[in-house]
């Protein structure tokens, strides 16, 4: 115990990927290689070097650096310099390393042997311990199958990584004060192949990678250096010291926890379990008795089918998404009155696995995540101090009137892909929510706006849904709206009351597109600054429907049925802020008259123009784009004349595959390929 009590005060056990692993041996290296300045700056020894022949194929610096990566090497170079410093062998052929090959590389610092096809028959045990300055040894992804016994006491560096290592000598790493980093993952080691105290004297170690092995358990006597520990385990310890702070095993294969590993740590604050194979009965009773300051655990993506029982007072944060939840049992969740947020999204929860008092003493939490589980009806007594809700992706289909009343604070209310009917909305369901402002109900079966919608509500997401009328007062009570999105609903003209939108005075963004509109509604808010009617059957803009709407920048009546003569006269003239106007894909014969000067994108695609006079674009000078593809234009039929005072023109796009000399043959279009005519530089002659 005493060794762990050491080891673990700072161990904190970070578990890290592969690639993740790689990159640190890759950075040890490129440190390594960058790092070492020349430390005998007396020139003579320089010379000498110089003159030094380089083994063939390979590259020599004259500051002892041998670069022979790469290079299809058989064997171990022989006519090395006795100043090599740095040798890189790595990605080649050789199978064999002798004492003799080494003996003469005694100011050797690092040895590059990666990606070889050494065994440990071809690897001689006492050649290394001889290197009494070798730092740096890279060895990964060769064929040992047992570790040299002896290491030098100078390293600070051994990569093993990738073998077919079975067992490993007290003095491969023990007894190396300087060693920090020892990466040992993707080999076969088990339990039995390691030694008593592996570390022994080697008090500084940091770094141990040694993931993807046969490992059961920890390896006794790690030094108390260790902060970083890559292990992948079956089962956790059985005891880790009173003293730990923070543990991490995450992205094991961990089935059991034992009582002692995480209970009786006063000082415990993180526990990071994530991405295991935990069920149920692979806790202990009380996993975390005597750990009462317990601030954080993340035990999601297990496989655990009810929350665990005792969780610590102290508790903040709790994950527990993507695992197999199916029930809360009745107290789980009792003590915790710090808990902050929960995480319960991707189980299978359903509104019998949970009662009124699952969440009721939760009075601190302000962040529950419900979503994506099997709920029914909105729970009843969820936290009263929650901000944010989510209860997205279940099968709610009701709200009753006392569910959500009570969450005085509650800002953000996501309702989105529920299967929610208007009607088993109760009208009062939202009484009294003064703060909430966001609330998504997309994607449910509603046929109406539900009455008693919250009255501070500023963006209103009711888009897909069957909503096919919108009475007189259905909006009544939103005046605070700033976005409502309606599209893709069943919205007729007939059955939308042209005093519907009388109330929203601050409305800034309305999206009525993907309905079955007939025109474009009357008393539409004044102060709209977007409004899209995409994807409708509109055959009419009426006198008057877009009267007054002096803020509106964006208009999108994309793909509707409309003609030049169904738009009435001075329609857009009355916009002197509109900036887009996109009017593509309707039945125009021509450039719609009386534009606004404000104008900057014209979308006219997909329509059936077939001439452009030379007054058409008189009145807006700003015009930035104008896209006229997929229309009936040929070459006579557009005045030169037309774009050449734009001085503002830097896409005109007519396709001009569809210009034809044959003059409005439409049946002549062809495919044409993406295409921007540059104007604006010809332009800049005439400005
Ligand atoms: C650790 O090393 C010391 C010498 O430094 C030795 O006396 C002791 O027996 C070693 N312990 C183990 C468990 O190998
Ligand atoms: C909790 O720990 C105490 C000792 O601190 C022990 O007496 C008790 O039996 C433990 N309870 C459980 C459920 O493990
Ligand atoms: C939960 O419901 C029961 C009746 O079904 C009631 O007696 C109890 O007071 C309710 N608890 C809370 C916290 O509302
Ligand atoms: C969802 O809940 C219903 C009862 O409310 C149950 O019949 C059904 O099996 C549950 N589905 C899953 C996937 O748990
Ligand atoms: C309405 O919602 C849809 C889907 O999220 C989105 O694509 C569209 O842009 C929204 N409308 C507006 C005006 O923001």
């Amino acid at each position: 115990m005493g060794h762990w009590r050491g080891l673990l005060e700072l161990l904190y056990l970070v578990l890290l990927g592969w690639t993740l692993v790689r990159g640190q041996a890759e950075t040890d290296l490129k440190l390594d290689k960058e790092g070492v300045e020349v430390e005998d700056p007396s020139g003579t020894v320089k010379n000498v070097e110089l003159q030094i022949s380089c083994p063939e194929k390979c590259s020599c610096s004259g500051e002892g650096a041998v670069d022979c990566n790469g290079v299809s090497l058989t064997e171990f170079p022989q006519d090395l310099s006795e100043e090599t410093r740095q040798l890189s062998l790595q990605n080649n052929q050789i199978t064999e390393v002798t004492l003799e090959h080494l003996s003469r590389l005694q100011q050797l610092e690092t040895l590059n042997l990666q990606n070889n096809r050494l065994t440990t028959q071809g690897l001689d045990d006492e050649g290394f311990h001889i290197l009494e300055r070798l730092s740096y040894l890279y060895l990964a992804n060769n064929k040992l199958t047992t570790a040299p016994r002896h290491l030098p006491p100078s390293l600070v560096s051994a990569d093993f990584a990738a073998n077919q290592l079975t067992k490993i000598f007290p003095n491969t790493f023990g007894q190396k004060p300087a060693l920090k980093s020892v990466y040992l993952h993707n080999n076969k080691l088990t339990d039995a192949g390691l030694p008593e105290n592996m570390f022994n004297g080697s008090d500084n170690l940091e770094i141990l990678i040694m993931s993807s092995n046969f490992l059961r358990y920890v390896p006794k006597g790690l030094p108390t250096a260790l902060f970083r520990l890559h292990l992948k385990l079956t089962t956790a310890p059985r005891h880790l010291p009173p003293s730990l702070v923070s543990a991490d095993f995450a992205a094991n294969q961990l089935t059991k926890i034992f009582p002692n590993t995480f209970g009786q740590k006063p000082a415990l604050k993180s526990v990071y379990l994530h991405n295991n194979k935990l069920t149920d009965a692979g806790l202990p009773e009380n996993m975390f008795n005597g750990s009462d300051n317990l601030e954080i655990l993340i035990m999601s993506s297990n496989f655990l089918r009810y929350v665990p029982k005792g969780l610590p007072t102290a508790l903040f944060r709790l994950h527990l998404k993507n695992n197999k939840l199916e029930k809360i049992p009745a107290g789980a969740f009792d003590n915790l009155f710090h808990l902050r947020e929960l995480y319960l999204q991707n189980n299978f929860l359903s509104n019998d696995g949970m009662d009124n008092e699952t969440f009721s003493q939760l009075n601190s939490l302000e962040y529950l995540d419900l979503s994506n589980n099997n709920l029914s009806t909105v729970p009843l007594g969820l936290p009263r101090n929650l901000i944010l809700l989510h209860l997205e992706k279940n099968s709610i289909q009701s709200i009753t009137v006392n569910a959500l009343t009570p969450i005085r604070n509650l800002e953000y209310l996501l309702l989105h892909n529920n299967r929610l009917r208007s009607r088993s909305i109760h009208p009062a369901a939202f009484q009294g929510l003064k703060r909430l402002h966001t609330v998504h109900m997309y994607n449910n079966l509603l046929e109406r706006v539900p009455r008693g919608l919250p009255r501070r509500a500023k963006t209103l997401m009711l888009l897909h849904n069957l909503i096919s009328e919108i009475g007189r007062n259905d909006l009544i009570m939103l005046y605070t709206l700033t976005e409502l999105n309606l599209s893709y609903n069943r919205l007729t003209s007939a059955k939308l009351h042209r005093e519907a939108f009388r109330k929203l005075r601050i409305l800034e963004t309305l999206d009525l597109s993907g309905n079955k509109l007939q025109t474009l509604p009357l008393g539409l808010p004044k102060s709209l600054q977007v409004l899209k009617v995409k994807d409708n059957q509109m055959v009419e803009i009426p006198e008057g429907a877009l009267m007054g709407m002096s803020s509106l920048r964006e208009l999108y009546l994309t793909n509707n049925q409309l003609k030049l003569n169904s738009i009435y006269q001075g329609a857009w003239q009355e916009l002197s802020t509109l900036t887009t106007l996109d009017l593509s894909g309707n039945m125009l014969s021509h450039i719609p008259s009386d534009l606004p000067e404000s104008l900057e994108f014209l979308h006219l695609q997909n329509n059936r123009i077939s001439s452009i006079s030379a007054t058409a674009f008189l009145n807006t000078p700003n015009i930035k784009s104008i896209f006229l593809r997929f229309n009936r234009l040929s070459v006579h039929s557009v005045s030169e004349e037309s774009f050449s005072h734009l001085s503002k023109l830097q896409v005109l796009d007519i396709g001009h595959g569809n210009i034809s000399p044959n003059r409005g043959k439409a049946g002549e279009q062809v495919e044409e390929v993406e295409e921007e005519l540059p104007y604006a530089e010809e332009e800049e002659k005439h400005s």
